[in-house]
């Protein structure tokens, strides 16, 4: 769905103490990949605790312009008949992802390795993104670009191949969206595809991918990095998949209980895969008083729930090679920064500038815009922590769901409101965001 609502500010102010135990949604990461394994499977494929926010939501109804049969059977329940790998048929219209990048070019690498053809388009977010990141592997893989808006950008016109060419790639950038879209095309090759990544991204794509039977070995590659191999042609069978808690949604409650005083909340079922966890770990050095509790196992992953009380946070610096762990928290944590005693640093942000926006201008306009010192150098962020907030801004928000939530953590705990410019991005992620936050005790008004 491209978003063309009229935009809707919305104002936080400081409240009291927020206390209270929450289950933020389904990992949206997870809640994609659900769907398109789903459709390259023969049979019913069951999820439960899917996101629904537009952004997956806009994922199922491309996959089922591919010809799965997809139905909602209850609160995040939700069923995939999917037509198998091989056979996945060619959309009549045009697949419009809205904001969402990692559906769009996860599908990019479905279509890349079927011998079909399909328009990809969105928002005016999502036509500023680069594809040809995506599109410069699926091209080696034998895929033709027919049409491309300048630089490489949506609306795309995509003509795959049925039988990819297997590949040796190493992602020019860590990004678990070009790893996943070479597998998710090498699947239907004949051979082995190989991804190697010098910063190890996230895994769900593998994960996922051998729970439904797929040959596919992960081995470290250098200090940091990984070399995946997929054998193409898997008989991959339906699974149930059960979605565990959204780390990057759980980012936005941990903040708002570490920054409002008298604050203690339990945020359950918080998925703690290694590959997600940088922001809970920048946390404990920054002096979060955060209790990991009944760490478990749910649909395949490690989550916990997080008791996390209200503290004195000290600045920090944030190692470069942490980045692909806490890609999307940055936003977040520049917010905590600004509360923070002292500096925090966070080094090699480059990957910011390309997400839902330039996260790096934006968010160090929207932390000006509340009276907080911020400096880009570089590809690094520097936040001059006061130890308080004055606030009071007006915050661009730039079609970003996450700068949205980011700036309304920050007017829970500065001395004057916080607005943002639009509220209305924050459904591709999180639509329970206000009524959560509100449940623990924090106030909004539009
Ligand atoms: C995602 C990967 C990340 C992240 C995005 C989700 C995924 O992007 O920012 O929100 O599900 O694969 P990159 O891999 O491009 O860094």
């Amino acid at each position: 769905m491209s978003h063309a609502t009229t935009p809707k500010p919305l104002t936080s102010k400081a409240c009291g103490p927020l206390k209270g135990r929450v289950r933020p949604p389904g990992d949206k990461s997870v809640s994609h990949r659900a769907f398109l394994l789903g459709l390259l499977c023969v049979g019913e494929t069951r999820i439960s605790g899917l996101l629904e926010g537009e952004d997956v939501l806009n994922t199922g109804r491309a996959c089922a312009q591919l010809g799965a049969k997809i139905e909602r059977v209850g609160e995040g329940q939700w069923t995939v008949r999917g037509v198998g790998l091989g056979a996945v048929l060619a959309p009549a219209e045009t697949l419009d992802f809205g904001n969402a990048g990692t559906g769009s070019r996860l599908m990019m690498g479905v279509v890349g390795g079927h011998g079909i053809t399909a328009r990809f388009d969105g928002d005016a977010s999502l036509r500023k993104r680069p594809m040809r990141r995506i599109l410069d592997p699926l091209v080696l893989m034998g895929a033709e670009v027919l049409e491309q808006a300048e630089g490489g950008r949506c609306p795309i016109l995509l003509k795959g191949t049925r039988d990819p060419a297997p590949i040796e790639y190493r992602t020019p950038v860590p990004s678990a969206q070009i790893k996943s879209a070479v597998l998710l095309a090498g699947l239907n090759a004949r051979g082995r595809t190989t991804v190697i990544e010098t910063e190890a991204s996230r895994d769900h794509t593998e994960k996922m991918l051998t729970y439904f039977g797929a040959t596919l070995t992960c081995e470290p590659f250098g200090d940091h990095g990984r070399k995946i191999t997929l054998e193409g042609r898997p008989e991959l069978s339906p699974r149930p998949i059960a979605v565990p808690v959204d780390p990057s949604s759980a980012a936005f409650l941990i903040a708002a209980a570490l920054l409002v005083e008298g604050s203690d909340v339990v945020v359950e079922g918080v998925m703690t895969n290694p590959l997600r966890n940088g922001f809970v770990a920048t946390l404990l050095e920054m002096g979060a008083n955060i209790d990991v509790l009944e760490i478990r196992e749910e649909g395949g992953e490690q989550v916990a729930d997080l008791r996390v009380r209200h503290s004195a946070l000290t600045g920090v610096d944030v190692p470069a090679d942490r980045a692909p762990a806490m890609i999307d928290e940055y936003i977040i944590l520049a917010v905590l920064a600004a509360f923070a005693k002292g500096a925090t640093r966070m080094n090699g942000l480059q990957e910011l500038r390309v997400k839902e926006s330039d996260r790096l201008a934006a968010t160090a306009a929207g932390l000006r815009a509340n009276g907080v010192s911020a400096t880009i150098e570089g590809d690094d962020l520097i936040v001059e922590g006061a130890g308080a907030c004055g606030g009071g801004g007006l915050v661009e928000t730039h079609l970003d769901h996450r700068l949205a939530m980011s700036f309304l953590v920050m007017g829970l705990a500065s001395q004057n409101p916080v607005t943002v410019d639009d509220e209305t991005m924050i459904a591709t992620s999180f639509p329970t965001f206000k009524p959560l936050l509100a449940e623990l005790g924090a106030d909004f008004f539009s």
